[in-house]
């Protein structure tokens, strides 16, 4: 359903994409692991138009782009069918909970009130939040924030959710919280891109691994593929270096 043909991005005279290749299915749950710096977040970002590519080409189903001839309408045809949560919390400090996730309903899809509340209702049941309704912001905890977060994002009915690294600020003891939010969501057959470092959760949930590393996708496989026989010693070497911090 979504594909991203060489997709190259500068910030400068800095390269940041060199050439991405990526192919996800309807229902897929891609978890995207690489160093710091390799463009993994650019990359979510691009699939928006958050970040812009300097060439390369997008399939979202029917819409096709060429980022060499930007498109408005396929650009905003593509935004409307996908969301992002990202590490920072996206929710806004002035509207309480169920007005943040109502609020894309109400402004982006023109719904009424009385609708949208009825649809954040459920979506805040869904990432266990019904008591918290009416806090604002400042009164949650970041796990309670993400998960705000996580339940704006799924209000639109997107088909496919962004996650980029959604449990990296918090506390450790919230971060089981939102996994669980996540690993609900992914494995009720929502399309989802994740950022994580959190290798074993990655493990657990996805049906793929992409091995980010220089802006390129260095290896494509299964969490058994990646995991258990990594191919590359750059790859052998990011795990070691990754799971001895877990
Ligand atoms: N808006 C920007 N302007 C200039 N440079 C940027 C911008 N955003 C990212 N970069 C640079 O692009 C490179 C890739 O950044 P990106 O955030 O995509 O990496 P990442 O793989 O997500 O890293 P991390 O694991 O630390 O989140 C980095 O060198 C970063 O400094
Ligand atoms: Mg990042």
């Amino acid at each position: 359903m979504l594909e991203l043909k060489d997709i190259k991005l500068s910030y400068g005279s800095t390269q940041v994409l060199n050439g991405v290749n990526l192919s996800v299915k309807r229902g897929d749950v891609v978890s995207i692991i690489g160093p710091s710096g390799t463009g993994k977040t650019t990359l979510l970002k691009c699939i928006n138009y958050l970040a812009k590519p300097t060439s390369g080409t997008i399939t979202f189903d029917k819409v096709q782009m060429d980022y060499q001839r930007v498109d408005k309408t396929a650009v905003q045809a593509i935004r409307l069918r996908t969301a992002m949560v990202f590490q920072q919390f996206n929710v806004f400090k002035n509207m309480t909970v169920i007005e943040n996730v109502m609020d894309p309903l109400v402004v982006v899809q023109r719904k009424s009130k009385d609708e949208a509340r009825a649809i954040a209702l459920q979506e805040l049941e869904r990432v266990g939040l019904t008591a918290k309704r009416d806090s604002y912001p400042s009164q949650l905890s970041g796990g309670q924030l993400q998960r705000t977060g996580i339940a704006r994002a799924l209000a639109v009915q997107p088909d496919v959710m962004l996650f980029d690294e959604p449990t990296s600020s918090l506390d450790p003891e919230l971060v089981g919280e939102v996994l669980k939010v996540i690993k609900d969501v992914a494995s009720s057959g929502m399309t989802s891109l994740l950022v994580t470092h959190e290798m074993q959760f990655a493990k657990n949930i996805s049906n793929r691994i992409v091995f980010m590393d220089r802006g390129v996708v260095a290896a494509d496989g299964s969490p058994t593929e990646i995991f258990d026989s990594p191919t590359s010693p750059r790859l052998a070497q990011f795990l070691n270096s990754e799971l001895a911090f877990q």
